[in-house]
This record gives structure tokens, sequence and C-alpha cells, in this order.
């Protein structure tokens, strides 16, 4: 598999090194120079989740990997479902929570875990990764434990719920979390502060594992198929995604299931009022406010990193970015949203419950939508019960995690500290 650096195309690497590397020059995305037409979808769509998903990257990834253990990586990541669940006779919801730490980064965090597993070579990986609520969860959990890979994980302090810090900051061992006094852009600026510091990233063997990681997309393209696999045959024609968006990861890995061939009629980019993309996609005017919290705190992000290669799809794929359906809801439409979800029998969290609301409103007659439900409704617990007036029972895993103590180190929100804490430890 041959990729390039989006910012710097004249720089080209393959999949091991881009898994290992993350960014490239000036912190340019790397992406896919070939995205390979599948054959008969109709064949891939009857097969199994962990044996289609072999079938997909194994044509995206090529011959760099040897079969054998791509289907293992595959296997080892892939150990949980994506259930597909009627809301209403045109709307259905996939669920993407059902991994161990009940978000959808669990997809792209445990496969990228197994890539890096397989592509490191020797010496020492320090993974580096910035966190809105879910990926801090999903990565720590991934590489608890394995030999010689740290894993340092930033978020913003006092902005994530205090169910989501406990699930990946109680977990010691290989992986040390630090709550940075700032919002997430700033821990995502600190990460790639890193990065382009050559002598760290030589020193301590930086890598990070946020959805810039071609690993994770690349995972997370799989569970797209898995939902129209789920749709009945007669539902398949006019499928229309809507995707909660904050770094823009999840949207990209769609748009490319698109390109694939995934008959996916459209996507819907839906937002909360971190709404530089909705306001870009109707103005033309890419103006970026300064993040606001909010209720579905995962997607407080004005400056998505991933939008550079959403415009690359579309720029070679020859579609109209006017197409791409999107809108944006403050935190009172948002509750209105999981209020009128739960009216219909479903019970969701903000995020989903955005994602829910832009599809209802957007959705065209004849057509069958579908939007994702990114993490489990307990990790916003304090939220949804408040919004809902009912009690939620805390799920397994994070029960377990809260009765914990907090790991974490504070810091402030300065570049030279957190590189003497990155090179003392
Ligand atoms: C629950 C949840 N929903 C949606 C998103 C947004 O996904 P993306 O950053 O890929 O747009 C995130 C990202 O952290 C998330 O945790």
């Amino acid at each position: 598999m041959n990729l390039y650096n989006i910012k710097h195309p004249e720089e080209q690497v393959n999949f091991a090194q881009a898994v290992r590397q993350g960014l490239g020059k000036d912190q340019g995305l790397f992406f896919p120079e070939i995205i390979p037409q599948l054959g008969n979808i109709d064949e891939l769509l009857a097969m199994p989740l962990v044996e289609r998903s072999q079938k997909i990257l194994s044509a995206i990834i090529g011959e760099e990997i040897p079969a054998d253990t791509l289907n293992a990586m595959v296997k080892n990541a892939f150990t949980f479902p994506a259930p597909l669940a009627k809301v209403n006779d045109d709307i259905y919801a996939l669920e993407l929570f059902h991994g161990p730490t009940l978000a959808f980064k669990d997809f792209g965090g445990r496969f990228m875990a197994q890539a890096l597993a397989s592509v490191r070579g020797d010496g020492k990986i320090t993974i580096l990764t910035a966190t809105s609520g879910d990926t801090g969860a999903a990565v720590a959990h991934a590489f608890y434990g394995l030999e010689n890979i740290n894993v340092v994980i930033l978020y913003p302090k006092g902005k994530i719920s205090p169910l989501q810090e406990k699930l990946f900051c109680t977990l010691g061992c290989n992986i040390r979390t630090v709550a940075i006094e700032a919002d997430f852009d700033a821990c995502q600026a600190l990460v790639k502060q890193a990065f382009d510091d050559a002598e760290l990233r030589e020193a301590i063997g930086l890598n990070s594992a946020n959805s810039i990681n071609i690993s994770r997309l690349l995972a997370q393209i799989c569970y797209y198929f898995e939902a129209v696999a789920q749709l009945p045959k007669e539902k398949r024609d006019n499928v229309v995604v809507s995707v909660p968006s904050g770094n823009f990861g999840n949207l990209t890995a769609g748009l490319i299931a698109k390109t694939l061939g995934l008959p996916i009629k459209r996507f819907i980019a839906s937002t909360n009022a971190n709404d530089t993309v909705p306001r870009y996609l109707r103005s033309g005017e890419w103006s970026p406010n300064p993040t606001v919290a909010t209720l579905s705190n995962a997607m407080d992000v004005s400056r998505p990193n991933n939008w550079p290669r959403v415009e690359e799809l579309f720029k070679r794929n020859g579609w109209n970015l006017a197409d791409l359906g999107s809108d944006a809801l403050n935190d009172e439409e948002t509750e209105q949203a999981l209020k009128a979800q739960y009216a219909e029998g479903y019970l969701c969290e903000p995020h989903g419950a955005i994602a829910y609301q832009v599809l209802k409103d957007q959705l065209q007659a004849g057509e069958t939508g579908i939007f994702l439900c990114t993490a489990h409704p307990a990790k916003f617990k304090e939220s949804v019960e408040r919004i809902l007036d009912i009690e939620l029972p805390l799920p397994e895993a994070l029960d377990k995690h809260n009765k914990l103590p907090l790991l974490s180190d504070v810091m402030a929100n300065d570049f030279a500290m957190l590189r003497a804490y990155l090179l003392a430890k």
C-alpha cells in the first residue's frame, strides 16, 4: 500500500511507515494513493463482519502485510458486534458501542494496536495522543500491557465526563494520562508540536494513535459495510448516513467505504455548536470560532484534523462538496433530540442524538437513514439521566473503573513542560 502526504505529495510511504509515523512532514496527513474498487459488493455484504473486514482491508493494504497476519490482526481487533437497531420504518441506528470501552473508537484503537505490534520492528515506542473523550479510553485499553510500548494521553482538564475520565485514567502500567489545563484543540496542538520536534520524536520513538493514524481510519471503514449488510435488501438502494462529527475521522472512513463501492447515496456531517464545517459548506468560508463546551463534548472541536482528507476524497472522486449534507445543533436542540428519540423508543446519548435529529430533518421520501451511535448512553450518564429523567444502570466495564482512583498528572498548556515530561519517563 502506498500513501502520500496531502501537504507534500512527494513524500510517499508504505503502510508500515504510515502506521509508525502517524503524520508526515509539516503535520501533513497520509492518504492512500489508490483506493481500489471492490468487486462483488453483494457477495461481500453476505459475509460475517470479521471475514468481510479481512477482505476489505486486504484489498486496500495489499501484499505488504501477509494474509495470515492481516487476518489475525482483524480477528483479534474485532471481537464484538456492531448491531443495526431499527428506530422506525425509515431510520436505523448503527450501534458502535459494544466494545470494551463502549465507544466506536474501540474498532480503530484495537486495530491500530494490532497493526503497530506487527510493523513496529525493534526499539521503544511512545504513543502520544490527545483525546476529547473516547479515544483515550480506546487507545489505553487497546495498548494496555503491551511490551515496550508506552502510552501518554493528553485530555482537557475538567472538559470530559467524569466517567470517561475514570475509564482510561485508572489503568497505570504502561498507560500515563495528563490533564491539560486548556481545551481539546490545545491538547491536539501540543501533540502536533511534539511530532514536529525531530529530536524528541527520535528519542522516545513517538507515535500517534488518534484518528490521524491511517490504521484507525481503515478499521472504521469496515463498520459502514456492516451497517448496509444488516439492512433488509429492499432498503439498500437509497441509503443516507448521518455521522456525528468532531475531528471528522469517522466521516472520512465512511467516504472511503463509498469510494470502495459501498452503495451509500450521501452522507450528512452532524455537529454540535462547534460548527466550522456546516458554516463552511454553506458559505465557502473556513472560519473556525473558539471551541465551546457542549453536551456532546467529544465533538467539541473547531479545527477538525481530518478535514483535508475529506476534501481530498471529494476532489479525487470528482464529487461535489455541495452534496455533503450537514447541520449543527446547539445544546437545547440536542436535549430535544434525545427526548424525541426516547419517545420513539430508542435510548441514545448526546452525540448519537445529534446525528439522529439532523438525519430526521434532512431525510427525503424513499431514502433509508442510518445514524451512527458512537458511545453507550451510560458513558454520558449524568446528562442522559438529567435530560430524560431516568436512572441508567452502569455497564460492568464502567462500574469497575468508576471505583478506582484517578492516576492522572495535571499540566499547564506548555510544550516545554510536556517535552521534559516525555523525556524524563
Ligand atoms: C462519542 C463520540 N462521537 C463522535 C465523535 C466524533 O468523531 P470524529 O472525531 O471521528 O468526527 C467522537 C470523537 O471523539 C466521539 O467520542
